[in-house]
């Protein structure tokens, strides 16, 4: 395999880690970053790490995606046998700025036919984007022109059978000079839905994994609405940030099929970039819909004389949706007797 080092700086599962080693990567002005992500896999426990680690500074970014087959949590006890970039849903969190050189290889280790699309690119779909058998890859290479937070997905037909499975992950550009502020704290959130049948009851009274129920995806009656691959997991692993901080999320939606309404409880977007284009920023917002394949980023302030120390949950305010597992809860300080109503 042509790319096999290990560079830890883009994953954000091992942000002291990271920080240390960009530094160090920035000294030596280390003009190719390599991340291969057989080798480091997303955090999913106890919760899918939704921080966003830094952009590095190597102009050139190489990626080497596996595709794999994996047993997913997409709900509190309820597992599910799923297709994955990288072993997990979403797959790998990849962060770049807009002019760098982003180099993928993508390697089919699952027993059927995949393939891989990037929205941030602007490539020939036919040859990028082509089936890959299994056992096979792709590579490819492109120049992240646009800013934005972006749906990476398998395009395999039929593509919604692929994405109720899993196969999606986002795709970060910074603009080249940042996003006009500095941002304290960086969350990445996919939301997406699941199909899934419960699982029975087997023999040795063993609950069995929920299987796919092609029927509720084709009427778009979805058994679970996540941010991250599993329903209502930063209820309990709420998203630490302290009073003051200015907060960036970017948001992804991976459908397959519903549009994402998102709102923070108690808080006002300041700033809403749709699409990701700094220079076309929305001022205080209260919920901005993202489009299935789309991407919005989002900041707020938690201001002590405002949205200061307590809870605040995030969710699509579809709520029909939001009762299926999309919600969450950015908790900002240490706020005593937390406990929430809403
Ligand atoms: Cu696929
Ligand atoms: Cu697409």
């Amino acid at each position: 395999m042509r790319i096999n080092k290990v560079f830890l700086p883009a994953i954000a599962g091992v942000v002291a880690v990271g920080g240390f080693l960009a530094v160090t990567a920035a000294r030596h002005a280390e003009r190719v970053m390599r991340v291969d992500f057989d080798k480091v896999v997303r955090v999913t426990s106890p919760a899918y790490d939704a921080r966003l680690a830094p952009v590095v500074d190597a102009p050139i970014k190489e990626f080497r995606i596996p595709i794999k087959d994996a047993t997913l949590e997409i709900a509190k006890g309820v597992t599910y046998q799923g297709w994955t970039f990288g072993g997990t849903v979403p797959g790998p969190v990849i962060h770049v700025r807009v002019g760098d050189l982003v180099r993928v290889t993508v390697i089919n280790n699952s027993p059927m036919p995949h393939s891989i699309d990037f929205h941030a690119a602007r490539i020939p779909a036919n040859k990028a984007y082509r089936m890959i058998m299994p056992k096979d890859s792709v590579q490819f290479e492109f120049v992240a022109k646009d800013a934005g937070a972006f749906m990476v997905h398998c395009g395999t037909p039929p593509v919604t059978m692929h994405l109720m499975q899993g196969m999606y992950f986002p795709f970060i550009v910074d603009p080249k000079n940042g996003w006009g502020t500095r941002a304290d704290k960086e969350f990445v959130l996919v939301q997406s839905e699941f199909y899934a049948k419960p699982g029975e009851t087997g023999k040795v009274g063993v609950l069995l994994p929920a299987t796919p129920d092609w029927n509720a995806e084709q009427t778009k009656n979805a058994s679970q609405v996540v941010f991250n691959g599993r329903a209502f997991q930063y209820k309990e692993n709420t998203l630490k940030v302290d009073v003051g901080d200015r907060v960036r999320i970017f948001v992804v939606n991976a459908g397959p099929n519903f549009e994402s309404d998102f709102h923070i409880v108690g808080a006002i977007f300041d700033r809403v970039y749709p699409d990701g284009n700094p220079s076309h920023a929305l001022e205080d917002v209260q919920t901005y819909h993202v489009p299935a394949g789309g991407g919005a980023v989002f900041e707020t302030v938690f201001a002590k004389d405002g949205s200061g120390e307590g809870l605040y949950p995030f969710v699509t305010h579809s709520f029909a949706d939001a009762e299926k597992g999309a919600v969450g809860i950015i908790q900002v300080g240490e706020p005593k007797n937390a406990h929430m109503d809403h």
